[in-house]
């Protein structure tokens, strides 16, 4: 096997439960600034996904994090959710937290292709993740992953950090700095369009479109939902 570039995941696993701790209070999941009324925090992504993917849907968070907070959350709403996480200690915090969830999350590397059948869900929900991985595996096989992986007219969202080549944050909440892999959102886009994936639109005042915001730490994020085309 290759050796591939590591983006700080090593940060996850000393830290798996302060993590935990920090997504559950959603104490970094308010953004400071957001290019849509509608879009305060992770929780306004979240209501939006469970309008555009029926109750019952079947869904993937890939790189749900120490805790696997969405997958818990999703799945009390009756989604038929599961978690995967290349760190074995986010895995384990999730189930100490929850163990409902304890059959729902697994560990998996999404630098390679999981081993599903094609079709396998109805949404896809991939949030600063990508950051960790270098475009040319995020690009030519994460997301081409993910198109495989979704039904027709299944939905992905995607949340990364817009830039280009590698940041290095300092993280208050931890004392540490975080090296993260940047990526040019018209970049990301072109690679959905390709895999028949096309962007949601916004509709009234819903959530839609190619979002933008600012989360706490100061890093600006590009987020957005795109379909796959039946
Ligand atoms: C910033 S956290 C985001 C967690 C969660 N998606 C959220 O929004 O709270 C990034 C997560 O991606 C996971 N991750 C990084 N590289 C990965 C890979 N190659 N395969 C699967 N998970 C990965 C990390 O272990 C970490 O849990």
């Amino acid at each position: 096997m290759v050796a591939l570039p590591d983006f700080s995941t090593a940060f996850y696993t000393r830290n798996a439960q302060r993590y935990a701790e920090v997504s559950h209070s959603f104490l970094q999941s308010m953004y400071v600034r957001s290019s849509h009324p509608g879009l305060r925090g992770d929780y306004d992504l979240m209501q939006r996904m469970q309008d555009l993917v029926p109750e019952g849907a079947r869904g993937l968070d890939a790189g749900c994090g120490a805790g696997a907070r969405d997958v818990f959350m999703y799945m009390h709403r009756g989604y038929d959710i599961y978690g995967v996480d290349v760190v074995e200690e986010n895995v384990e915090e999730a189930c100490r937290l929850h163990p409902e969830i304890a059959g729902k999350v697994s560990l998996a590397d999404l630098r390679f292709p999981l081993p599903l059948p094609d079709a396998s869900f109805d949404f896809i929900l991939c949030n600063a993740v990508i950051q960790h991985i270098i475009p040319e595996v995020a690009l030519g096989i994460t997301l081409p992953d993910f198109a495989r992986l979704l039904d027709r007219g299944g939905v992905l969202q995607l949340m990364f950090k817009i830039g280009k080549g590698i940041t290095t944050v300092h993280d208050k909440d931890y004392g540490v700095d975080r090296a993260f892999q940047l990526y040019p959102e018209d970049q990301v886009i072109a690679v959905l369009e390709r895999l028949n994936l096309t962007l949601v639109p916004t509709e009234a005042n819903n959530l839609g479109g190619i979002m933008y915001f600012t989360d706490p730490k100061g890093s600006d994020h590009c987020v957005l939902f795109a379909k796959k085309n039946s």
